[in-house]
């Protein structure tokens, strides 16, 4: 590993839910180290292994791999009730946590007074909500950008926390009372929490960004853990039926301070259909019986909140703009198996509008409520693919599938995951090694 080191992005190329959580744990087998560089608890990454599951939001999915170094970068918004409490369950389970990660000093803390924004905003909007988590992310970045916000490193300094505390909370607090009527949040008990908190997580937190060059030198391996989607990319994605942060593979540098030449590999992941939790536009989405039994089958409920995913099918103009945004070296492909019941399976290869026209990529919400997907219709297999670890296990009609979306997107699918366990791929090529299988 110390030869031939690389570094990978791994990141989601739809809507969030590919199945990123189990294609890192998958691949740290073969890295020294786990980064997230954005987002924050809305995240839910499922891992299965021996059929036990975990879910994950903000420890990074190296964690089941003993011995492999969990970072949390500059990027990434923390909310440190969440993640202490997710570090207790881990370490209750007996996963070893709090030795192996580390917490950037530079990350964003998310404060009561995020979470309550969140949810009164979400209220407001009435029938436009975002449908976010409800987990503080928008009001937290919003703080960084307004430079106004806390970070990790701050919660260690008692007199610069009450200094910094003082007047954002009169700021929020102002908004929360007079704008929105509700109850202000007690000053005192916040700053207790927020002291609290420091002294349960001083030992994590440090200047992450260091001690990744430090990994780099000694010739480490890194895994860059993407969160949510690029269609949820607070720039590329369907503004504003996004998430706060750029999930997209340029913020993998500036959200952990490795250089944009440092990354070597961008694994994307795709479902072999799509989903979507919260409001905004799917030109795929399916209501009828297909819809069903793609969320039937896939298990489609949201990991953070439970609430059921919207399911459609594959939207390869969506992809192929995601594979060009993140500069995709290769494709990932899950949950193959669950079209494994489909008759004929459909991929839409063209947006047009109502008239039949070809449209332009849309940049607005009335734009992308105008687009008509095209689709074309390739038959299915038919026959079980659940579990298949071998290429030439697959039947016909799911490699002729494989293929059709590499040639549309220009992009080599290296992986496709065939169940939820970490044994169900098939490694066509490891990120990590300079050769194909
Ligand atoms: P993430 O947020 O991208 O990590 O994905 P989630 O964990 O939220 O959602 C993916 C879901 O699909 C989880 O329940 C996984 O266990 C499951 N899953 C992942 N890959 C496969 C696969 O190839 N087949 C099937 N049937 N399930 C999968
Ligand atoms: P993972 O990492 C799917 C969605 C929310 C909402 C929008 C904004 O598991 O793929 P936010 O709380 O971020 O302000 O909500 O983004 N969303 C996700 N959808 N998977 C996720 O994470 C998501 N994180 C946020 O449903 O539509
Ligand atoms: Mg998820």
């Amino acid at each position: 590993m110390t030869t031939n080191a690389k570094n990978v992005i791994v990141l989601g190329t739809q809507w969030g839910d590919e199945g990123k959580g189990k294609i890192v744990d998958l691949l740290t087998e073969s890295a020294d180290a786990v980064v997230r560089f954005q987002g924050g608890h809305n995240a839910g990454h499922t891992l299965i292994i021996n059929g036990e599951k975990t879910v994950l939001h903000l420890v990074p999915s190296g964690i089941l791999r003993p011995g492999v170094q969990c970072l949390v970068g500059n990027g990434v918004v923390i909310e440190p009730a969440s993640l202490l409490e997710e570090i207790r369950k881990l370490e209750a389970a007996g996963v070893t946590v709090a030795d192996r990660l580390r917490i950037s000093r530079a990350a964003p803390v998310i404060m009561p007074y995020h979470i309550r924004l969140d949810q009164l905003r979400e209220k407001a909007r009435g029938g436009e909500a975002i449908g976010t988590t409800g987990r503080g992310i928008g009001p937290a970045y919003e703080d960084k950008v307004a430079r106004r916000g806390l970070r990790m490193g701050d919660l260690l300094d008692a007199r610069r926390l009450k200094k910094l505390l003082k007047p954002v909370m009169d700021y929020h607090n102002f908004v929360i009372q007079h704008y929105f009527h509700d109850q202000p949040l007690d000053f005192d008990n916040t700053y207790q929490q927020a002291l609290d908190w420091g002294a349960a997580l001083k030992n994590n937190i440090t200047d992450v960004t260091s001690e990744l060059h430090q990994l780099q030198n000694a010739g480490k391996s890194l895994l860059l853990e993407g969160a949510q989607g690029s269609l949820l990319d607070i720039d590329h994605g369907t503004y504003p039926y996004v998430t706060s942060s750029n999930t997209t593979a340029g913020n993998a540098a500036t959200g952990t301070g490795l250089g944009p030449t440092d990354l070597d590999y961008v694994l994307g992941i795709t479902k072999a259909y799509t989903t979507r939790v919260g409001s905004g536009p799917f030109p795929t989405e399916l209501f009828d019986d297909n819809g069903r039994l793609l969320a039937e089958r896939g298990v489609e409920f949201g990991a953070t909140t439970g609430r059921p995913r919207r399911c459609g099918w594959l939207d390869l103009v969506a992809l192929k703009r995601a594979v060009r945004i993140n500069g995709v070296t290769g494709l990932c492909i899950t949950k193959l198996d669950v079209l494994d019941a489909f008759e004929d399976i459909k991929l839409c290869i063209e947006y047009v509008d109502d008239a039949g026209q070809p449209m332009a990529f849309p940049m607005s919400t009335s734009a992308w409520k105008a687009v008509k997907p095209r689709y074309i219709s390739l038959p299915g297999w038919k026959t079980q693919t659940r579990g298949i670890t071998h290429w030439h296990d697959l039947p016909e009609n799911a490699k002729t599938f494989i293929h059709t979306i590499e040639k549309y997107t220009g992009s080599p699918a290296h992986i496709i995951s065939t169940g939820p366990d970490r044994t169900e791929n098939i490694i066509r090529h490891n990120p990590f090694s300079s050769h194909s299988t």
